[in-house]
């Protein structure tokens, strides 16, 4: 049994839960292959399966910078590295920052770190954490040599201006050994998705209401180190059998970097939303810049976050085509992941098939049960998790 699944980071789609099948079946199917490539790599846990369980080359892409990280802890580095020599040394840069920070403020603890339980004090406490981070901090943050893209867009929303420090700190002071750095960073996202104070993902925070704040107060109380510690540990431990390559890409780059006879497993996405509005905050952390942000979201502008031809409606169809196409183009074997009934991007599993009809040697359906994030809705329902047929297809050269 792959013990993966406990520690996944909550990604919508993502494909741990599938793993005991799908593992087994991508082993199988890359056989003859020297590489394999993860066009569309999420979360990471399929990258890291197939570099923890096969000696094949992992090339992982993605639109999203924090997704490319996540996967590159893993398939880039070949040797187990070491836990506390990442975390304590780490640990004590981070801390020096934020005292830098914290220092200047009398009562800092109380003002930045809450411990309020009634409904209305954690209403005040929450409008004075998002005045304090949006019009006091940022004076004192001009001064100092680092960015502090965290406290600056969602310190006092997504985050308590302490979590919100210490991300930014964090961000900052990353150990600079490239194995090290590439594991902290992707542990760093980890526990930021695990500290958002937002419902199900992170397309809004929480707000400020009589029903919302107990939940602003619950996650504003994580704690960033202890949580830190776990996700690397989880990954510090993994390493790649043969060294493997992580980029932000379009798929049809990342497709472009196999050999004749390698294979493809794409899990391309299946909503009309795009990715990057449920994802911007790990992806501000990734990037380590500061951004604008507007809206309840906090959200970086429009143009500025990845766009994905897969869940706009009127070029999910090209796009659908330009992968099964430029697989079978190239020579590569391709292992597919689709809801069988059709998703909000107007695609359903039936759709690749027909676009492969004639090109391939043989296709082969396996279909499983599953739940799955419609992303706030698919074509049929609102629901935010529905359940579904996921269908497996193999596409041979
Ligand atoms: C269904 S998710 C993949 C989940 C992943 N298999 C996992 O287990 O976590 C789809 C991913 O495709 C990425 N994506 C969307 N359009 C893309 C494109 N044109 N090229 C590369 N990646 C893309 C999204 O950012 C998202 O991370």
């Amino acid at each position: 049994m792959y013990g993966l699944e406990r520690h996944l980071m909550k990604y919508m789609g993502h494909k741990g839960k599938l793993l005991s099948f799908l593992g087994d079946l991508l082993v199988e199917e890359a056989s003859d292959a020297n590489a394999i490539a993860d066009p569309f790599c999420g979360s990471g846990a399929v990258s890291w399966y197939l570099a923890q369980n096969t000696k094949k080359a992992i090339m992982s892409g993605d639109l999203q910078k924090f997704a490319v990280c996540r996967a590159a802890s893993v398939v880039e580095r070949t040797e187990p590295v070491s836990a506390a020599a990442i975390f304590r040394p780490w640990i004590k840069r981070a801390t020096s920052l934020v005292k830098v920070v914290v220092d200047k403020f009398p009562n800092a603890e109380a003002s930045v770190e809450p411990n309020s339980k009634a409904t209305g004090d954690i209403i005040s406490l929450v409008i004075r954490s998002r005045v304090f981070c949006e019009t006091v901090l940022p004076n004192l943050l001009e001064s100092l040599a680092s960015q502090f893209p965290m406290t600056k867009a969602y310190g006092g929303h997504y985050f308590s201006p302490m979590q919100a420090l210490m991300l930014d700190a964090l961000r900052a002071t990353l150990p600079r050994v490239p194995d090290n750095r590439s594991v902290a960073l992707a542990a760093l996202i980890e526990t930021a998705s695990r500290c958002a104070a937002a419902p199900g993902h992170t397309a809004q925070p929480f707000q400020p209401t009589a029903t919302s704040a107990i939940h602003i107060m619950e996650a504003w109380q994580r704690p960033v180190e202890k949580l830190l510690f776990e996700a690397i540990e989880t990954i510090s431990s993994r390493c790649a059998g043969k060294i493997g390559a992580a980029r932000v890409m379009d798929f049809g780059e990342t497709i472009n970097s196999l050999e004749e006879g390698d294979l493809v497993f794409a899990d391309p996405p299946y909503s009309d939303v795009h990715y990057s509005r449920f994802y911007h905050v790990l992806e501000t952390l990734a990037h380590g810049r500061e951004v604008e942000v507007s809206g309840r979201g906090r959200y970086p502008e429009i143009s500025k976050r990845p766009s994905s031809r897969f869940s706009l409606r009127s070029q999910s169809e090209q796009a659908a085509r330009d992968l099964i196409i430029g697989c079978h183009s190239r020579k590569l074997n391709l292992v597919l992941t689709f809801p069988s009934g059709e998703a909000s991007n107007g695609l359903s599993a039936e759709s690749f098939m027909s676009f492969a009809k004639g090109l391939y040697s043989s296709i082969e359906e396996h279909k499983v049960d599953s739940d799955f994030s419609t992303l706030g809705g698919n074509a049929k329902s609102r629901g935010a998790r529905l359940k579904c047929q996921e269908s497996i297809i193999c596409f041979r050269v």
